[in-house]
């Protein structure tokens, strides 16, 4: 889909169709939306005064224009009552809009930007939510199917204004709104890729088109330069498996000097099996996606380097299968991570803790000054908190509150979770400095306390995305499978950190 910003008069714009906003507890269309009313010789009016349109949030009337106005249909949405609109409610309207839409054929639309200079949404902002909502909602993951879908496709949005002068802003924010949308997107496509496409070495194709697209600097390390930086823990995670395991490292650089201004690191397991502590087969499949958070760093740094921020950002990820083969690690084992510390192995999955522990090693030994992890890191985690929000554990309360922010602002929710001295308890192992379970309860809280032993004191954010990852119908902007959490959290935090 393009989306383009244009000024002109709305009535006379040519389209399939025209989406205009309607409030609850208004009792006459206003504005825009008053101008179509009256080109459509009142039928708005008629369908507000007959309690048809009522403006409550994600109400959707489509009227036929039926040769009153260029525009084919006359879309009224409903955003709820103004004083409790914001940007996330503007994304979720448009994209279940453009659903609706496409399902009826409608290949061209245009809108106003809705909410735009209502409880303090500004023009940019608008037309930002505007096209993230288009370009997330209508999202599809067809790479596999050889049949074409039974809808059509919306080719064109475009944002129309009458006012001139607020074109550059609806421009900038069009511009950042697609940019941020984009990743997300491509993060999706990433974790919805089955296990057999989506290997450690196909993650460092993508990472390598990553680089070449948007001038990022990168290294991926073999096996063998792993062996050399003792990468204990993450190569024993990946010593079961016959696809090699990928070290992949991103750098964008945007500030004056050399320094690591923050790390973004994701995990990167592109498929899950379990291990020899395997899981049960129901369901196994789901475990394509236990890379989304390496998926969502790399995404992220793609949307970087094309906002250009003035700071410099490591995105790293440890890609590699958990598998149960002849060499595998097994339940017993120890094993030494790359910062010298012994770890017992209780099950081999609880992998992606091993994985990480190295990786927040060596960002540290990268001079990483703050560290962002986001993980699929455990099955607790969606008990706890479902897929509505993000868990996220800290050892600098500092930082999780931009985190949060960050977050806020993507309409991607996070919440965070405590971080108390009693639940390391739980990892002590009586053979080895740590082990990688803490037992059954607290599962989401020990393995942050495991991480927290790695990232030491360097200040530090663990997101676990386990339940936000994915979601199981379309809700808002977000479409069955994985949702691209939290791309969009990831860019605005740097965005954030750059400005200071
Ligand atoms: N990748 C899983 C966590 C997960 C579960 C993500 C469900 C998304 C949906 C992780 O590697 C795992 O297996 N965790 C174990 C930890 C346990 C062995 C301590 C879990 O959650 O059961
Ligand atoms: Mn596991
Ligand atoms: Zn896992």
């Amino acid at each position: 889909m393009e989306i383009k910003v244009t000024t002109g008069d709305i009535t006379k714009i040519e389209t399939g169709a025209i989406i205009v906003d309607f409030f609850e507890g208004m009792e006459h269309p206003a504005g825009d939306t008053a101008i179509l009313d009256e080109a459509l010789g009142g039928a708005i009016s008629q369908l507000v005064s007959q309690g048809e349109i009522k403006g409550k949030l994600s109400e959707i009337t489509v009227i036929h224009s039926l040769g009153r106005l260029p525009a084919g249909r006359v879309v009224v949405v409903g955003l709820g009552k103004q004083a409790e609109l914001t940007q996330d409610k503007i994304r979720g309207v448009v994209a279940e809009t453009c659903r609706l839409l496409r399902q009826k054929n409608v290949e061209t639309i245009a809108t106003v930007n809705q909410g735009a200079g209502i409880a303090g949404i500004t023009i940019e902002g608008a037309a930002q939510v505007i096209t993230e909502g288009a370009l997330l909602g209508v999202y599809s993951f067809r790479q596999h199917l050889t049949k074409k879908a039974e809808h059509g496709e919306i080719k064109q949005l475009t944002i129309i204004n009458a006012d001139k002068t607020n074109l550059p802003a609806l421009e900038q924010g069009c511009h950042k709104g697609k940019v941020l949308a984009e990743a997300t997107n491509l993060a999706r496509d990433m974790a919805n890729e089955p296990g057999n496409y989506m290997t450690p070495s196909h993650m460092a194709e993508v990472a390598t088109r990553l680089a070449e697209t948007y001038r990022l600097e990168l290294q991926v390390l073999e096996r063998e330069q792993m062996q050399e930086l003792g990468m204990g823990a993450f190569l024993g995670v990946a010593q079961g498996s016959r696809e090699p395991p990928k070290f992949i490292i991103l750098r964008y650089h945007g500030g004056d000097d050399k320094a690591t201004d923050v790390a973004l690191i994701g995990k990167g397991i592109t498929f899950d099996s379990g291990g020899i502590s395997i899981k049960p087969s129901e369901g196994m499949g789901e475990m394509k996606g236990d890379m989304a958070g390496g998926a969502a760093v790399m995404a992220a740094l793609s949307a970087i380097a094309q906002l250009k921020p003035k700071i410099n950002v490591l995105a790293l990820v440890a890609a590699t299968e958990n598998m149960p083969n002849g060499s595998a690690l097994k339940p017993g084992d120890i094993l030494t991570a790359m910062s010298g510390k012994t770890i017992e192995i209780i099950s081999t999955d609880a992998e992606g803790r091993l994985t990480l522990a190295d990786v927040l090693d060596y960002a540290k030994k990268q001079g990483a000054k703050q560290m962002v992890d986001v993980a699929t890191l455990t099955g607790a985690m969606r008990v706890a908190l479902g897929d509505i929000c993000t868990g996220a554990f800290t050892n600098n309360q500092e930082l999780v509150n931009k985190v949060i922010a960050a977050g806020a602002e993507a309409g991607e929710r996070i919440w965070q979770m405590p971080m108390y001295e009693e639940y390391k308890e739980q990892n002590k192992s009586e053979v080895a400095d740590i082990q990688n379970t803490g037992g059954r309860s607290a599962g989401s809280i020990t393995a942050a306390q495991f991480l927290a032993e790695f990232a030491g004191d360097t200040p530090w954010v663990h997101l676990d995305i386990a339940g936000t990852s994915t979601t199981e119908k379309e809700r808002n902007y977000l479409v069955k499978g994985a949702t691209g959490v939290p791309v969009r959290t990831l860019v605005n935090l740097v965005l954030a950190l750059a400005k200071q």
